[in-house]
């Protein structure tokens, strides 16, 4: 099992906590208000504890479950509290349209994150293809992209804890293409699918 830290005590902290704990890993939770950590923790359960903002995260993975402005700024000021630590990108950066990223074209957040996180912190882009109602109630794929094999594996690892299963698309650079696919999945839901009670997934003809 994993130990979390979950970044972040807003609706993707929730459904992600819910299922880590569900899963018997070991969570908690950190926020820039710590009411809402300590609410969190305790609504979670399952010993779920919460820490202090800025403090060395007690999980070895940590999810920056935080509105995609707030997230590169948030691990620059965690600075050398999150070295070692496996890093868990998963925002989307949408512009305010809705039909394009909010950054530049060859970048994402999670390859901007590489580049103020710890030398020793590995970056992972998961979880943002899936809606936070698909997360709860679903059993989704969850692609991740990163340049680390051993994070990934550990990122791996506690997907299927959750009873998920992880695909992995390769490396960090590959994050700005989950972040396009985030944006594919929001406009098939305001467009050809026309609700939010899916998720895009692999399926395999292999005859
Ligand atoms: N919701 C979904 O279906 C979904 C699906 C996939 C990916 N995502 C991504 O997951 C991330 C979180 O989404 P969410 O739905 O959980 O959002 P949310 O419910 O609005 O929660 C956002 C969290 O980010 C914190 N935050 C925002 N800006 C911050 C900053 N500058 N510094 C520190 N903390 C900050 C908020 O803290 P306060 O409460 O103190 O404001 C809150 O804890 C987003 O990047 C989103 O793109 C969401």
């Amino acid at each position: 099992m994993s130990s979390i830290t979950l970044i972040g005590t807003g609706n993707m902290a929730r459904a992600i906590g819910t299922l880590a704990v569900a899963g018997g890993n070991t969570v908690e939770v950190m926020g820039r208000d710590q009411t809402k950590a300590d609410g969190l923790a305790e609504a979670l359960g399952g010993g779920a504890t919460a820490g202090k903002w800025a403090a060395v995260p007690a999980g070895d993975i940590v999810i920056t479950a935080l509105l995609y402005a707030g997230v590169v700024p948030v691990v620059a000021e965690y600075g050398d509290a999150l070295a070692g630590k496996v890093i868990v990108d998963i925002s989307n950066p949408f512009n305010a349209t809705f039909d394009g990223l909010a950054h530049g074209e060859e970048t994402s957040i999670a390859g901007e994150v590489a580049k103020v996180a710890p030398a020793s912190a590995s970056v992972v882009k998961a979880f943002n293809t899936i809606f936070r109602n698909v997360l709860e109630d679903g059993r989704p794929d969850v692609f991740m992209a990163g340049d680390d094999a051993q994070a990934k594996a550990a990122v791996a690892a506690f997907i299927e804890s959750l009873g998920l299963r992880p695909l992995d698309a390769g490396g960090l650079k590959m994050a700005h293409w989950l972040e396009g696919m985030g944006l594919v999945t929001v406009a098939l839901a305001g467009n050809g699918v026309g609700h939010w009670e899916f998720a895009l997934g692999v399926d395999e003809f292999t005859g």
